[in-house]
């Protein structure tokens, strides 16, 4: 049984540390999504994390610091890196830097790659981390492939068998995961679209924000093709709802057929694309609870957030391997 307890309860810092500390996961709310958090240094701790998602082992997991100073003691930050934090830490933005030869964090965790993903989460899961006083690695807390969680109940419906301690912050601000980035040559590789968007970093660094190339060698292994999937087969971009579909709105109704939708979650009615964002993976797992044959999804212009949730959902309507041939 999953234990859920409130992050601002008085031993829950002290609950999680011990934890933390003997080598086991816990997972942790933050602004984007719930994490399941291990000691980065802890072998043990993170090859949990691994076994606990069914995740590749090829694909490297994210450091959560307290802030700069502890980054620097994993990572070596260039200028614009180092700006980059500076300005948007605490918040959705994770950063690609060299690893640091003398830090010890676990090979797992990097999967054994000479750089390291960093972030520093807002929320309550920065004074655990401050307390612990060493980064914790932590993917999103789903099991691989599937939707990410962003309240502490999704975190227990995923791992209700295992004894795991959920810290619990209420439901996640954002609701998307962290941009991720790497600072190269001149510009800026976006390694995944997220809770900041290329134009606030190009706003920022000067630089601009270009899409990964074959050329440039640098991906991020996770972004495998198919992920963020619902039971239910999803279809985009879709302005008529097609008999029986569960349908996944955006906006008002204007100019579109909700008419033979069986079911209707409204992803914002003002066209908001934060509510969006917040909202995704939970209107996503509502209406998949409903056991539909097919999730459609109304347009999402593809501008500011807008483009991180295309993104996810273009994930989630990708073809499964391991499933499509039963559906
Ligand atoms: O918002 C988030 O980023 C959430 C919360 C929990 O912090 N975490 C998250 O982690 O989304 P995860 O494991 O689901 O995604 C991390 C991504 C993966 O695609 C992984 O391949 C990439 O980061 N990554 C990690 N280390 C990397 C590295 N050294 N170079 C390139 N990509 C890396
Ligand atoms: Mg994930």
């Amino acid at each position: 049984m999953a234990r859920i307890i409130d992050i601002a309860s008085r031993d829950a810092q002290e609950a999680a540390i011990g934890e933390l500390r003997a080598g086991r996961c816990i997972a942790i709310p933050t602004e984007t999504v719930y994490g399941l958090a291990a000691d980065a240094t802890n072998g043990v701790g993170v090859a949990t994390i691994f076994a606990m998602k069914g995740r590749p082992r090829f694909n490297p997991l994210i450091c959560h610091v307290d802030g700069l100073a502890m980054a620097e003691t994993i990572g070596v930050f260039d200028p614009v890196s180092r700006k980059l934090a500076d300005h948007f830490w605490p918040g959705p933005l994770t950063l690609v830097v060299a690893l640091r030869k003398d830090s010890d964090v676990h090979d797992l965790v990097t999967a054994g790659l000479d750089t390291v993903a960093i972030r520093a989460p807002a929320g309550p899961s920065q004074a655990v981390i401050h307390a612990f006083g060493k980064p914790l690695a932590a993917p999103s807390a789903n099991r691989s492939g599937r939707i990410s969680p962003t309240q502490a109940r999704h975190v227990g419906d995923e791992y209700h068998d295992e004894p795991l301690l959920v810290l619990d912050a209420g439901p996640a601000k954002v609701g998307l995961e962290s941009t991720i980035v790497k600072v190269g040559n001149g510009h800026i590789v976006l390694l995944r679209p997220g809770g900041i968007c290329k134009e606030e970093l190009e706003a920022l660094s000067g630089l601009p924000v270009i899409e990964p190339q074959a050329s440039t060698g640098i991906v991020a292994p996770g972004m495998l093709e198919s992920h963020y999937a619902p039971e239910a087969g999803m279809v985009l971009d879709i302005r008529d709802c097609p008999q029986g579909a569960a349908l996944l709105a955006f906006g008002s109704g204007k100019g579109k057929d909700r008419s033979r939708a069986s079911c209707i979650r409204n992803l914002s009615e003002a066209g908001d694309l934060a509510e969006a964002a917040a909202g995704l993976y939970s209107l996503m797992k509502e209406l998949d609870a409903g056991h539909p044959k097919l999730i459609a999804v109304e347009p999402i212009p593809a501008e500011g957030l807008g483009v991180a949730i295309n993104d996810r959902l273009k994930r989630a309507a990708a073809p499964r391997p391991d499933k499509d041939q039963t559906r």
